[in-house]
């Protein structure tokens, strides 16, 4: 196969941040895919109705002439969550989704839920209504090891909080283990799961290895091949469970490059190339669409997107090592391995 048509992708989890960085990032999205569910975790982070709506007017005035591109905006979580301003603001379709953060998890966290019996109510709020729980699923206490947190949590929080509240729509984040895919796949309707870019092609050798890569370094954090290959295996099984959550997550060099660097890998500039790679090496192209444009809207229930965008295979394409920014370049992941596919042309 040379030539696959898609309907054009949707990236279900993404880090557009703000003021000029979203300006240099947002291209690099709006290019090839549709839509994104925008992650709410600015410094102060988007937590009410009217920070929603303001944020996704810079987006809108950030985005190229032209660009159809959809942000489909989420609320950030804490224990002061206001309901009737979560329940006004997803009627009216100002949010798509909200996301939990349990405190201390990641970057910009610290708003984050410490107890989970705080937000029991706007829960079983969002239950009622359909309103999907976007979860970053760590535990952040500091005797779990981190290569564990993500299957701890699942025992120790979120099953707990979906027996407690049945019908709650969950989304599973960018899970990075076997026990995410398989905890997702068992869940039934209610429950799902985005696999990043990244997390297809690096485990934790390749961050710790040789030297350690800072632009690797990521939360959740890569974990053993063997957790890799259960993601590629979920990614490109064509269940419906699975779809495309980017978590591309810019911070400049200057930030990355630290004694106590940041978290997160910049994919969006070359995704699309990169899957193409990674579902051509586990012969699965013809899943492609379903991981990357199809799953997504089905969980979220909105439709799938009516044009195409078509991708060709041919001779290594080459990719920037950086974006400007006004802030400084932000280094683009390097999957290391060549990558034969691109996006040729849309409609
Ligand atoms: C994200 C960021 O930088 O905002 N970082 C990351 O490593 N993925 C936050 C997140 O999604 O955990
Ligand atoms: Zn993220």
């Amino acid at each position: 196969m040379t030539s696959l048509t898609l309907r054009r992708p949707d990236d279900w989890h993404l880090h557009l941040r703000d003021g000029a960085m979203l300006r240099a990032v947002l291209p690099e999205t709006a290019r090839h895919f549709a839509r994104a569910i925008i992650m709410p975790n600015l410094v102060p982070p988007v937590v009410t109705a009217a920070q929603a709506a303001e944020y996704r007017d810079r987006i809108m005035a950030a985005k190229p002439d032209n660009s159809k591109f959809q942000p489909l905006m989420t609320l950030y979580l804490t224990e002061d969550t206001d309901v009737r301003d979560l329940r006004a603001a997803a009627e009216i379709g100002l949010i798509t989704a909200v996301k939990l953060y349990p405190a201390g998890a990641t970057t910009n966290s610290a708003s984050g839920v410490k107890d989970m019996t705080k937000v029991k109510r706007v829960l079983d709020n969002m239950a009622q209504i359909g309103l999907p729980l976007c979860v970053h699923g760590e535990v952040t206490d500091p005797d779990v090891d981190i290569f564990d947190r993500e299957a701890v949590f699942i025992d120790t929080v979120l099953d707990p909080i979906r027996r407690d509240i049945p019908g709650l729509r969950v989304v599973m984040e960018h899970i990075t283990t076997r026990q995410g895919a398989d905890y997702a796949r068992d869940g039934g309707p209610d429950l799902a799961a985005t696999i990043t870019t990244h997390h297809l092609v690096i485990n934790r050798n390749h961050i710790l290895a040789g030297g350690i890569k800072p632009h690797y370094y990521c939360l959740p954090v890569a974990k053993r091949e063997e957790h890799r290959l259960a993601l590629r295996k979920a990614a490109t099984s064509g269940d419906p469970t699975y779809f495309l959550g980017t978590d591309s997550a810019p911070h400049t060099d200057a930030n990355k490059l630290l004694p106590c660097g940041c978290a997160g890998c910049f994919t969006a500039t070359n995704t699309l190339s990169i899957l193409a790679e990674v579902f051509e090496q586990e012969n699965a192209l013809n899943q492609l669409e379903k991981f990357a444009s199809l799953n997504g809207p089905t969980f979220y229930k909105l439709p799938v997107n009516e044009d195409t965008i078509t991708l060709t295979k041919g001779d290594p394409v080459a990719y920037p090592d950086q974006i400007a920014t006004e802030d400084g370049p932000v280094t683009v992941f390097d999957p290391q391995m060549l990558l034969h596919w691109q996006v040729s042309s849309s409609s």
